[in-house]
């Protein structure tokens, strides 16, 4: 590897083929009834409500980005690379507020002087992500470039507040992308995305940016944790998703009824059921790992493609529909013929 800025423009125009997958779950489960000591709930209503039974918390000392490192190494090892042009690190929970993360997951990585930063766009930062990395790829700025969806939700998370905590876990999951031809296996299709500022609010961490900086030492404890309306973030998501869903696939040129695979972000197993229901998705076309992992924000779609992948539920050949949802609120679809001979690393 050398020191330049960006690598030569071979490969202009190319699309960004999927060419590795990898995984990471910090060891400990924590299942419902353990939160249930705190909050007042059942496990009962966070699987009925929910479709959660356990997520996984990552240990005090462990963060975002050393979960980055473990996924990004075995999406690496998956694809048979050692080194990348660039990283893009999808994140709610970096490190620390400055600087990004991704440059020392890269370091970490042993990957010195490649370029890597971070993209904040909620629960869709890994497609958002992936978009970003295809650009790179089209432009002829990267040949190879690695994708981490990293979420350390524990440290967001208000732990006795029921709205909240029965939601999210920890997590993340990677993908490597190369320059290869457009209609080859494993190539992302369009991509269709947007945003919503208005709906600012409804899934935020009041304090702890600039806006709030003129209070900074009167702010109340809970301000530092997320806040969501729930009723309204649920509404806002199936319409989105089930909208940049059809977009995306109308996009790729494919009817709904062509479509073997929907990969959704795993906010709310209700949710992805509504969506699916909405685009006549036949459920056993639709992966779920939200009942084991919960809702991983940004690292729940590599997550899943890497669960789905690794249990065989996705085939080669098999056309797969992306779409996620989040706070900003911001949304993303895409599309993919799945590969042949793409095996997941969750070790
Ligand atoms: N345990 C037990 N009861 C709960 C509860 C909990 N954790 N949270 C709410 N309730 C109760 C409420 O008090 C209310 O009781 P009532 O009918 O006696 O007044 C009832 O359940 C329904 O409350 P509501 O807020 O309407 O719940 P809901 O069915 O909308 O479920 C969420 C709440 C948060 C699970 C649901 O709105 C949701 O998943 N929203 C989307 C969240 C999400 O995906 N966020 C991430 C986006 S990426």
């Amino acid at each position: 590897m050398t020191d330049t800025p960006c690598a030569p423009d071979r490969g202009r125009g190319a699309a960004a083929v999927l060419t590795g997958l990898g995984a990471w779950l910090p060891p400990r489960r924590v299942p419902n009834s353990e939160l249930c000591n705190r909050i007042d709930s059942s496990d009962q209503w966070i699987r009925e409500r929910i479709g959660i039974a356990e997520r996984r918390f990552a240990e005090p000392h462990v963060a975002t980005g050393d979960m980055a490192v473990e996924a990004g190494a075995r999406a690496m090892a998956s694809a048979g690379i050692g080194a990348v042009d660039a990283l893009v690190l999808a994140s709610n929970t970096p490190d620390r507020p400055c600087p990004a993360t991704a440059p020392w997951v890269a370091h970490r990585l042993g990957l010195p002087a490649v370029a890597a930063f971070d993209v904040m766009a909620g629960c869709s930062g890994f497609v958002y992500a992936c978009t970003v990395a295809a650009g790179l790829i089209a432009s002829g700025t990267a040949r190879r470039v690695l994708v981490i969806g990293a979420e350390t939700m524990t440290a967001l998370v208000n732990p006795l507040d029921r709205a909240t905590a029965p939601i999210f876990g920890d997590g993340a999951g990677a993908a490597v992308l190369e320059a290869g031809a457009p209609h080859a296996e494993g190539a992302l299709g369009p991509v269709v995305w947007g945003s919503d500022g208005s709906l600012s609010d409804a899934i935020s961490v009041p304090a702890g940016g600039a806006r709030g900086r003129h209070r900074r030492n009167r702010t109340a404890p809970e301000e530092h944790f997320v806040h969501m309306s729930g009723n309204e973030v649920f509404r806002h998501a199936v319409r989105r998703m089930t909208a940049a869903a059809r977009h995306a696939a109308a996009e790729a040129g494919w009817v709904l009824g062509d479509v073997d695979r929907l990969i959704a972000h795993q906010a709310n197993q209700r949710i992805t059921a509504t969506v699916a229901d909405l685009l006549e998705i036949p459920a056993a076309r639709v992966p779920s790992n939200i009942e084991q992992v919960g809702n991983t924000a940004a690292a729940s779609v590599p997550l899943l493609l890497a669960h789905a992948a690794d249990q065989g539920e996705l085939k080669p050949g098999h056309r797969v529909l992306l779409v996620a949802f989040g706070s900003g609120l911001a949304w993303a679809a895409t599309t993919l013929v799945w590969p042949a001979g793409l095996s997941a690393r969750l070790s």
